[in-house]
Order: structure tokens, then sequence, then C-alpha cells
């Protein structure tokens, strides 16, 4: 007999029939009732096991974790609690789990200890519904920018240029450590590495993706990425995702356009089709405020907050606007801020960016026109010369979620940035092409994905969106 999945009998039409489920023992309450999961929804099906029909040997490894496949009829529950339940005939074991020593026992274990066993917490409730709805914003993101006329590109994952021109890379080599080729200058010699020059793991697929917008109009990646800085913080990881955008022939009003139209988009998708999760992790973060002081406490719950962002428009305010409220703010004039905010060109800190978004505007924001001395090299010196075409998005709960610009698409402008930079023309002779033939005015973001999901699940610390986090001092499974 072909097994369905729990999520298929839970809302198919299969009252009296005979089916088959495998998943694995949640619980096992009195000898007789099962609860079991299979992962396809948060739900679990109860079974109930007339125990005189088996035998002690099977019963006795139905323990939380074992796997099981379970045959029996499909009747409408006698109890509270579900609707349907599965009248027990057969039970054949996968898998056994000892449970002196499985460590996910149907009682409540903190993130830190489920982070980690790692590979065992998907089995929580809370661990498989982050991930459910962190692969249903996946999908989302694919299907909306394939819905928009963008083509999916895949950057390098292995490069030789510093996109953020921040130096924070791994580095890719099959020198050997301990005894490296030197120079004459006796520097290690990268001419001998694999690729005959010093190469990295991407920071970025912008530059690419640049390349890539200026033949296919619209293009956007979705990958990994990584880097090295030591910041151990809960929204920081050293390989993450990001999805990147790039435009051609866009400048940063569509820029910024697209963006907020984006997430507005992909949240929806996740409140359409991801409702049994949302409630769940509704209610644990409302659990989890509850140990809160009380000023710490967010203000709507999850499934609010989602519709919020989805209903209402984005604030757009320039840094020099930004600059003016924070500089006059209560925190800020009391010496509050870690970070006091003095002068016009101070770079933003996550503690600004959340005032700016949790309490003076109370909606996201999207900062433009920064200074261009706190910003990467690619993007477009505006006319006064100081400034450049940048945004930010910036989240509640989170801070900055997305950072983008209109690229500096002037070939002298370019050069003379490079150049006040000490990036080495010879380094990016590619990008520099790109506006020798068909220049045009071109502009894209970057949205981390795991900043999303944060945002979209309610957890607290991005360690707990993505599958097996790296962090610093962190590498395990
Ligand atoms: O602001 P960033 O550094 O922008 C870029 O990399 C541009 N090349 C993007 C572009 O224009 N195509 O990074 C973009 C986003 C950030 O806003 C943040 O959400 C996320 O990537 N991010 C991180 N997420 C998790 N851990 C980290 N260490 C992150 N660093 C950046
Ligand atoms: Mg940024």
């Amino acid at each position: 007999m072909r097994s369905v999945s729990i999520k298929e009998l839970l809302t198919g039409k299969k009252l009296l029939q005979e089916v088959t489920v495998n998943g694995w023992v949640r619980t096992f309450r009195s000898n007789r009732f099962i609860a079991l999961n299979d992962g396809s929804c948060l739900s679990n099906i109860q079974c109930v096991v007339d125990f005189e029909k088996f035998e002690e040997n099977i019963l006795k490894q139905i323990n939380t974790g074992a796997a099981l496949k379970i045959s029996g009829t499909l009747v409408e529950s006698q109890g509270k609690g579900q609707n349907v339940e599965i009248q027990v005939n057969d039970i054949f074991v996968h898998g056994g789990a000892d449970p002196e020593t499985y460590p996910i026992q149907p009682k409540k274990h903190s993130l830190e200890f489920l982070r980690e066993k790692a590979h065992l917490r998907v089995r929580t409730n809370t661990f498989s519904a982050v991930m459910r709805v962190r692969a249903a914003l996946a999908f989302a993101i694919h299907e909306y920018f394939r819905n928009n006329g963008f083509y999916y590109f895949h950057s390098p994952i292995i490069t030789g240029s510093d996109a953020e021109g921040a130096g924070e890379m791994f580095r890719v080599t099959t020198l050997d450590a301990k005894n490296p080729p030197l120079t004459e200058d006796g520097e290690v010699d990268h001419k001998e590495d694999f690729f005959g020059k010093e190469t990295n793991l991407t920071v970025s697929g912008q530059l690419e993706a640049e390349a890539y917008a200026m033949a296919l109009g619209k293009v956007y990646t979705f990958g990994p990425t990584f880097r090295a800085e030591n910041s151990n913080t809960s929204r920081h990881l050293a390989e993450f995702w990001m999805i990147e955008p790039e435009m051609a022939f866009y400048d940063l009003d569509a820029n910024m356009d697209l963006a907020e139209d984006f997430i507005k988009n992909v949240l929806s998708y996740v409140l359409e089709n991801c409702k049994e999760d949302l409630v769940f992790l509704e209610k644990r973060l409302l659990d989890e405020e509850k140990t809160k002081p009380q000023a710490e406490r967010s203000e709507m719950p999850l499934i609010e907050k989602l519709k919020f962002i989805t209903e209402n428009n984005f604030k757009r305010v320039t840094y020099t606007e930004a600059i003016e409220i924070l500089r006059n703010s209560k925190p800020n004039k009391k010496k509050k801020f870690q970070y006091p905010i003095n002068e016009w060109g101070a770079d933003l800190q996550s503690e600004h960016e959340r005032y700016l978004v949790e309490k003076h505007f109370k909606c996201p924001v999207i900062l433009f026109d920064y200074p261009a001395k706190i910003k990467a090299f690619y993007m477009r010196l505006n006319e006064d010369g100081k400034t450049v075409r940048a945004m930010d998005i910036l989240f509640p709960g989170i801070g900055e979620i997305v950072g983008g610009s209109q690229r500096e698409e002037r070939l002298d402008v370019l050069k003379e940035k490079m150049a006040a930079l000490q990036i080495p023309e010879e380094e990016l002779w590619w990008y520099l092409d790109l506006r020798k033939f068909g220049t045009a005015v071109h502009s894209g973001f970057g949205l981390g994905f795991e900043r999303l999901v944060l945002f979209a699940t309610g957890m607290g610390n991005i360690r707990d969106v993505i599958p097996f986090p790296r962090t610093p001092q962190n590498a395990e499974f």
C-alpha cells in the first residue's frame, strides 16, 4: 500500500479507508496513543494502539524518536484535540531510539541546548516550523522573480575580486599551509596556487550579476555568501544566503520600489501558505516574551506584524534627514547611544537603525543617499559630490535587512573612485569593460535571506533560522 503524508491525511477525505503512514514518534501515552509526525506539517497524527494485539517486544520499541510504519483505519477521533485518528492494525519499527540517550525528549529544551544538537533539532516543533517557513520563503522568492521577468543567475562561489571592499574574506587555496611557496620578497607566492592568483569565497555575487544584467536585463542570484567578519551577534553568520537582483535601466527609485514590492510579496506568500506554522511560532514567541521585561517585548503578535508590513508603505528617508532625527533624539541627548551621533558622515550602528525604525517611525524605513565615504566603491555618486545613491532597508527587530544602490555607470567617475580607494584597475578590468561597452543606468540590492527568515518566524537569533550555522569558532556538523 502506498503511504500517505500526515498532511494529506489531515486535510484529505480518507475516512474509513485503510492507510499507511511513515514517521517518527513524538510521544507514546498510556501504551495506547502514539503521536506520529512525518514533517509534512506541524500536526501529528494520533495512532490508537490496542496493546493486547501487539507483542511486548514491539511496544517497548515505541519510544520518542523511533521511526515507524503504521497501517490502520482512518476514523473520526473519539478524543479531543484532533478530528481524525488511525486505529492501528500493524506496526513496523524502522528504527528505535534509546530513551536513555536520545536527546530530544518531549519537554521544553532551550534553543542553546538545541544548537548543539543541530542535526536533531529539526525534529522539534519550533525548528520544523522555522525550516518549513524558510523553504516556503525560498520558493516565493524564485516565484516572485520568475513572475516579474527576472532570470535566475548563478554567480561564482570562488572569486578573485572583493565586491564589498571590506577585506573580510575566506581564502581559498591548495597551498601547503606549513610550507607555502614564497616569492623573492618572502610573500606567499599565489602564482603557484591552484588558480594562479589569490582567490576567496565570495562576499557577494553583485559584480558578476551586473555583467549579466547588462545582457539579460533583469537577473537575480540566490546563493551562499561568506564573510569572515568576527561579529558574534544574533544577526551575523559567516555563511549566509543572499538574494541579489540586478536590473539594467533601473534608477534608485525603481530599485526601492522593487525591493519593497518584493519583500511584501514574499511575506504575503508565507502568510497565505504557512498558517499552521505561523500560528505555532506566534504562540511560541508570546510565551517567550512573557519571560522578558515589558520594555523589550514586541508590540505586535507575529502574524499582525507580518500583515502590518505587507499592508503599509515603507518610509523613505535620506541619510541626512535621519542624522538630524538621531542627533536630536532623546537617547542621543541623554548619551544613551553607545556611539553618539555628532556629525554628518557618521556610520549608522544597529542601535541607531533600530531607534529610527522601532521608536521614531514605527515602520520599515528605507534610508537612501548615504555619504560616499561609508559605502562601497561601486555606488553612483550624486551631483553634490559627497553622497551616493545607496539605500538600506531597516526592519523592526532586525535592523538592516537589505543593502543596495544604483551603480556608478560612468567610466571616468568609477575609475576616480577606485583610484581614491586604491583598488587596482587590473583587478576589475572586466567590471570596467561593462562601462566601456554599452553602459547604462542600472541598480540592484542584496537581501539577507536569514534576516528575512528571522523576521518571518519571530525567532531571535540568526543561528536558529539556518540548518547548520557557521559562526566564529563554530563549524560543527
Ligand atoms: O549590505 P550588504 O553588504 O550588500 C551587498 O553585499 C551588496 N553587494 C548587495 C547588492 O547590492 N547586490 O549585504 C546585503 C545584505 C544585508 O543587508 C544583510 O541583510 C545581509 O546581506 N548580510 C548578512 N546576513 C547575515 N550575516 C552576515 N554576516 C551578513 N552580512 C550581510
Ligand atoms: Mg550593508
